[in-house]
């Protein structure tokens, strides 16, 4: 893969692959989108979301940030978010992680990165409530991965404590929002049992009435 050229000669050879399977796929998908799932993952090229979960176009909606964070007060995820639930009524929000990841790392670490350290706040914030069973970890490629996984829980509870989800468990829709992490050594997702589907499961300061 070396050249911009080389990925519209792909995208020719793609589309060509769809229409011969499902002759009424492109009819289809122009029709609309009506996704179960919303994705909420790592910008990382190794991550590609619908791919590692053999999933087509149209089955889900997808938002990708560097170390998959979500921040209260980003426009950007909060507009996708209350699209995927309000409009599309999706069933499913996964918040998905991945082992080694650089914004996780970088979070964790002293150095200087520029613009960037202000949209790993986030994660650092995070880090620094978990530092003494952090710093209990000796190894530091095994700390690091378990950060990425605190980080994914804190990210399952910001979307929870958002009015967007309560606001859907509030008029009984049934949405669930899940925990995962994807390992790149060995390229399988792994359920970190954090799912949550309704507001009783939250802490009582963050319920919204
Ligand atoms: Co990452």
């Amino acid at each position: 893969m070396s050249s911009p050229k080389a990925l519209i000669d792909n995208n020719k050879s793609w589309a060509q692959r769809q229409s011969e399977a499902n002759p009424a796929f492109f009819k289809d998908l122009a029709a609309g989108q009506a996704p179960e799932y919303l994705w909420i993952g790592c910008s990382d090229s190794r991550v590609p979301a619908t791919e590692i979960c053999g999933v087509h176009a149209g089955d889900m909606f997808v938002h990708r940030n560097v170390a998959n964070v979500v921040a209260n007060t980003d426009l950007n995820l909060l507009s996708v978010l209350q699209y995927a639930v309000e409009v599309l009524g999706v069933k499913h929000v996964i918040v998905c992680g991945h082992y080694g990841c650089g914004g996780v790392k970088a979070a964790m670490s002293n150095d200087k990165h520029g613009m960037i350290d202000n949209w790993l706040r986030n994660i650092k914030d995070v880090c620094a409530q978990h530092t003494e069973e952090l710093d209990g970890i000796a190894d530091v490629a095994a700390r690091t991965d378990r950060m990425c996984e605190i980080n994914v829980a804190a990210q399952v509870a910001n979307v929870c404590h958002t009015s967007i989800v309560q606001g859907a468990w509030e008029s009984g829709q049934p949405l669930t929002v899940h925990g995962w992490i994807f390992g790149l050594n060995d390229g399988l997702l792994k359920d970190l049992d954090l799912s949550v589907d309704n507001v009783e499961q939250l802490p009582e300061l963050y319920r919204l009435r």
